[in-house]
């Protein structure tokens, strides 16, 4: 049995006093979880999240890293300053990435490989843009993306990877995939995880759907075979919208 992940992502929003205060506000909510629970914040905002949330059952993620361990690349974060601070889970390759700062497959790959090295749980990001999936390049474009951001991992480390299945034409735009949809490229996902490694390897690890999904539509996404947590943006910044999807994934 996979073990459900509902995993918010900040994106750009709060600051490390609206980070406390909403970690404290969400704690409570969501203490009983029967599955994991992850907020991905900003880099500025992740000592605050660690310190807000130490002794609860959420985790801290970080929104991007780095691939190289350390050097000249102004600007930017590796996975050793994430640990350091405590930081468990990263998101790679989200959508907007790819298309606002030249995220490519090759570096998700690279970005992937540094967080496997350190330790940190990546939750790497895959999906179609609305011009694919009315190509019907749906499947192939998801299955491009996973082959290429597993590269050179072997099934043992990919049993650690958390995929996230995120239609672009989802994203904040209130426009859910239906469950049947979802599901459909889920499973579509788990098959070539099974071609790349074997069924019992695809069995086993988690594929998140993420996309408008909020409270009122998380139970039925959830519901389905494919589906094993959520990624969640615009909701996961509302406590108790939070908390529902939490609980909708707790049964
Ligand atoms: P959304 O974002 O829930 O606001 O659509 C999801 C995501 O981008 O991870």
């Amino acid at each position: 049995m996979r073990k459900y992940v509902i995993a918010g992502n900040w994106k750009m929003n709060n600051t490390p006093a609206q980070t406390r205060a909403l970690i404290e506000e969400m704690k409570p909510l969501v203490a009983d979880a029967k599955c994991d629970v992850v907020i991905c914040a900003p880099y500025v905002d992740l000592a605050a999240a660690v310190e807000a949330a130490e002794g609860s059952n959420i985790a801290i993620g970080a929104e991007n890293l780095h691939w190289a361990e350390k050097g000249a690349f102004t600007g930017e974060i590796s996975a050793e300053m994430l640990k350091a601070v405590g930081v468990k889970y990263v998101i790679i390759g989200h959508s907007e990435r790819r298309q606002y700062f030249g995220e490519t497959d090759l570096t998700v790959n690279a970005r992937l490989k540094a967080a496997l090295a350190a330790g940190l749980i990546p939750i790497v990001c895959v999906g179609e843009t609305l011009e694919e999936r009315e190509l019907g390049i749906t499947v192939e474009t998801v299955a491009r993306q996973t082959k290429i951001a597993l590269k050179d991992i072997d099934a043992a480390a990919a049993k650690g990877v958390i995929i996230a299945y995120e239609p672009v034409w989802a994203i904040g735009t209130g426009k859910v995939a239906t469950d049947d949809q979802a599901n459909e490229v889920n499973g579509a996902i788990r098959g070539v995880l099974a071609d790349i490694y074997d069924k019992a390897t695809a069995d086993e690890m988690v594929i998140q759907y993420g996309g408008s999904m909020n409270a009122g539509n998380a139970a039925g996404l959830l519901a389905k075979e494919h589906i094993d947590g959520g990624l969640i943006g615009g909701a996961s910044l509302k406590a108790q919208d939070f908390a529902v999807i939490v609980k909708a994934a707790s049964k």
